[in-house]
């Protein structure tokens, strides 16, 4: 989603700026823009649609800065056009603003405030530039008030907003609210980004700022104001990420490179929460948190609620307490009756997305605990949660997530393991964690090394194919629901995880001859139920790819997997479905890692 780059104090800004909007594409924007402003008081405003590239075909020599801000603007309001990108401007040409997420009364101020005005764009952000040019111009504020004033009036919407006032250029004026925004610390300059990877080539330390949190920042100071007007000073902490984490280095795309690391992520996590007998190394205050409910709620989106259906089959089997998955746009407005202890695990390899977030607020307003399992430390559903687990599985780049699900299940599985032997759960003491995570890497890197047979099938079923279907029960059902996701998402194949017994209750009206239907089995229990309903769909034209686990495969299955414990199949039955939609993608000539309409990290509701 958008993203904000600023900086203050330096002659390498507009580099600065340019480097931190490439190091955002991955967010998905659909356009740029800079202002800056150099060491004469010219100002330079570039801004353009698509890629980053062609704002940089604009931005000659001419264009210098010792300060600026910078946007890559993913559309809400108003079309994809150069006008409707940012930075926004008020008519004077005095303020420039660029923001990130949703002012919902923005019609309403411009009625109130601005009907004399003219506008340029469709935006809700222009609205707010204009309304400061009015405050400081008409009313007579200082731009500190006249923002703040601005700010006040925008009742519960979404912001991280960078505004300069180009009569005092190397001041930017910050704010934020439900919207992430750090400040780099330089030396000699500082800088803004919504996400430290944007800055990492600059600094390493970093501060955090509240929702609520006014803050002018200068070359060598960063003043902080939180929501009741008080003066405060804000933590800082440091970025333990090489920048050449967020580079592709010889791959051809993020994905891939994502997909390959996944064996690592699973070895680093044994190594991170496990110690040299393979027990779990988890606070025990989350552990009695935990024993303590009578309710598990598992939050996430998209990817992150997948993983957090695995969860449930983790949870139930090891803790013993009834575990629901909820997706998170819809629990935070369902109004749901909540038993006496509930406790509640967020799942988001952002830490970001604002639906979870909603559901987060909402449950610390009624004051119950809760863990966050992110892969972004210090993100914001981290910083708001009781507890904390990092995934620590290296930047997550591309659109599609990968290892970030992949490590979601694996740390839900030490998670439950830890409370499991905490309560003496017989299934939870027999369950050699360490050995399974070791054979789950192995099994990843067998998988990984077949990916020339897995870009043939890709080839002959998917690339020309306009629909599919993923089949499985129980986890294998969970784990179709998270392959067809990647498929549509990056492949633009419409594909749907179905639960393989319920074909026959009416979707499989839809099989025709060529449709592809792909069965995982996994589950012993289950095993032949499956392989029945491929058969119903066969016999109807559909061309039948299956995901076998070793000890109950057959002959002609297409993709055989390494045997793990059943609770664990997804890490690896996961991993052909991943790259047979990587690779449908990249033979429909199509961009893997920012797929169209979609954002990495979605900051509006
Ligand atoms: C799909 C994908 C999304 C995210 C979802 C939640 O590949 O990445 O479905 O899983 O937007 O994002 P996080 O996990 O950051 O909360």
């Amino acid at each position: 989603m958008c993203g904000i780059v600023g900086v203050t104090g330096t002659d390498n800004s507009v580099s600065i700026l340019i480097n931190g909007l490439e190091k955002l594409e991955y967010r998905g924007y659909d356009s740029a823009g800079i202002l800056v402003n150099d060491s004469e008081s010219n100002n330079h405003l570039v801004k353009q649609t698509g890629d980053i590239s062609n704002l940089k075909k604009l931005v000659d020599n001419k264009v210098k800065g010792h300060s600026g801000i910078g946007h890559t603007r993913w559309a809400t309001h108003g079309g994809v056009t150069v006008e409707n990108s940012h930075p926004q401007f008020s008519n004077d040409e005095r303020f420039y603003l660029v923001h990130n997420g949703v002012i919902e009364n923005y019609k309403e101020l411009k009625q109130e405030y601005l009907s004399d005005v003219n506008f340029k764009s469709q935006t809700d952000t222009e609205v707010i530039v204009q309304l400061v040019d009015k405050f400081v111009v008409k009313d007579g504020l200082s731009t500190k008030d006249a923002f703040k004033k601005a700010i006040s009036l925008l009742g519960n919407s979404s912001y991280g907003f960078l505004l300069i006032d180009t009569e005092d250029p190397e001041t930017l004026y910050v704010a934020k609210n439900k919207s992430p925004l750090l400040i780099g610390k330089c030396d000699g300059y500082n800088v803004v980004c919504s996400d430290s990877v944007a800055m990492l080539n600059e600094t390493k330390t970093f501060m955090e700022i509240e929702d609520g949190d006014f803050l002018i920042v200068k070359p060598n100071s960063v003043f902080v104001e939180d929501k009741n007007g008080k003066e405060v000073t804000r933590d800082t902490f440091e970025v333990d990420i090489d920048p050449s984490e967020a580079d592709k280095g010889t791959y051809p795309n993020y994905m891939l490179k994502e997909v390959d690391e996944q064996p690592n992520v699973m070895r680093h996590l044994a190594s991170k929460y496990l110690d040299q007998d393979g027990m779990p190394v988890i606070d025990k205050k989350l552990l009695d948190d935990i024993n303590k409910s009578d309710r598990l709620y598992i939050v996430g989106a998209g990817t992150s609620y997948h993983a957090g259906l695995v969860g449930k089959a983790l949870f139930e089997k090891m803790v013993k307490i009834p575990t629901e998955v909820v997706v998170s746009s819809e629990f935070a407005y369902a109004d749901p009756l909540l038993p006496n202890k509930p406790f509640f695990i967020f799942l988001s390899q952002s830490g970001e997305t604002a639906d979870s977030r909603e559901v987060l607020s909402n449950i610390n307003k009624k004051g119950y605990s809760s863990l966050t399992i992110t892969n972004v430390a210090n993100s914001t559903l981290s910083r708001e949660a009781t507890y904390t687990l990092l995934l620590e599985a290296g930047p997550e780049i591309s659109v599609a997530s990968t290892k970030a699900y992949t490590a979601q299940i694996a740390l839900e599985a030490i998670l439950a393991k830890a409370v499991g032997i905490s309560i003496n759960n017989e299934k939870a003491n027999n369950f050699d964690i360490k050995q399974q995570l070791g054979l789950v890497a192995t099994g990843m890197q067998a998988v990984i090394e077949e990916k020339q047979q897995i870009e043939e099938i890709a080839n002959e079923y998917f690339v020309k194919a306009n629909r599919a279907f993923y089949i499985g029960r129980g986890i294998d059902y969970y784990v179709s629901m998270e392959a067809s996701l990647k498929l549509k998402e990056i492949s633009y194949v419409q594909a749907e995880g179905f639960a393989s017994g319920e074909l026959k209750h009416g979707t499989i009206a839809l099989i025709e001859e060529g449709t592809p239907v792909i069965g995982i089995i996994s589950q012993d229990k289950t095993a032949g139920l499956t392989r029945s309903n491929l058969e119903e769909t066969a016999a109807r034209g559909a061309k039948i790819i299956t995901i076998a686990k070793q000890s109950i495969a057959k002959d002609g299955d297409t993709f055989i997997i390494p045997d793990v414990d059943e609770l664990l199949t997804p890490l690896v039955t996961v991993i052909p479905a991943q790259l047979l939609a990587y690779y449908t993608s990249l033979n429909k000539n199509l961009n893997v890692d920012r797929p169209r309409n979609l954002a990495k990290s979605v900051t509006v509701q």
